[in-house]
């Protein structure tokens, strides 16, 4: 087991990840080098209405992409948006990571743990996919 500064650190990130692209791959493997595990809270088909987001890909062939990369030890469903400190607490997590798109917007999660915002990945959206598809 890799211990990050003397302690086991779990991660815990959001997203609806549809069509998962090597945007979403950069931000997963750079949160998940952050402690020892990652868990990816997974916006479901519901949450995503809720949002206004039309996903290509249903809840559970976004989960199962997900799933299938190395540097993801677990993923739960994102049901609302009052979720994350009942997450954070039920998961020990250490460290709460966003791309920067969020930057200030997750701050009052500091009182339960690190927050960090990662720089987004330029040029490469699941809109910007959904779009060409829709060609
Ligand atoms: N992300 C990133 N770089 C990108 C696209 C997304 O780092 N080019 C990050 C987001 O900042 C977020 C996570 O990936 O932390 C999941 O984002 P999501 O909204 O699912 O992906 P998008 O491609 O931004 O989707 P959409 O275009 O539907 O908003």
């Amino acid at each position: 087991m890799n211990i990050i500064d003397g302690k086991f650190k779990t991660v815990l990130t959001y997203g609806t990840f549809d069509l998962l692209h090597y945007g979403h791959l950069e931000i997963l493997k750079r949160a998940s080098l952050l402690g020892n595990k990652l868990i990816v809270g997974l916006s479901t088909d519901k949450f995503n209405d809720i949002k206004g987001k039309t996903c290509v890909l249903p809840y559970q062939k976004r989960k199962e992409l997900l799933e299938s990369l190395d540097y993801v030890g677990k993923v739960i469903p994102e049901n609302n948006w009052d979720q994350k400190v009942t997450d954070i607490q039920g998961n020990n997590i250490d460290i709460f990571v966003m791309g920067d798109d969020w930057e200030g917007i997750f701050d009052e999660l500091k009182v339960f743990c690190e927050v960090i915002y990662l720089p987004r990945t330029k040029g490469i959206s699941s809109s910007k996919l959904r779009s060409i598809l829709d060609d």
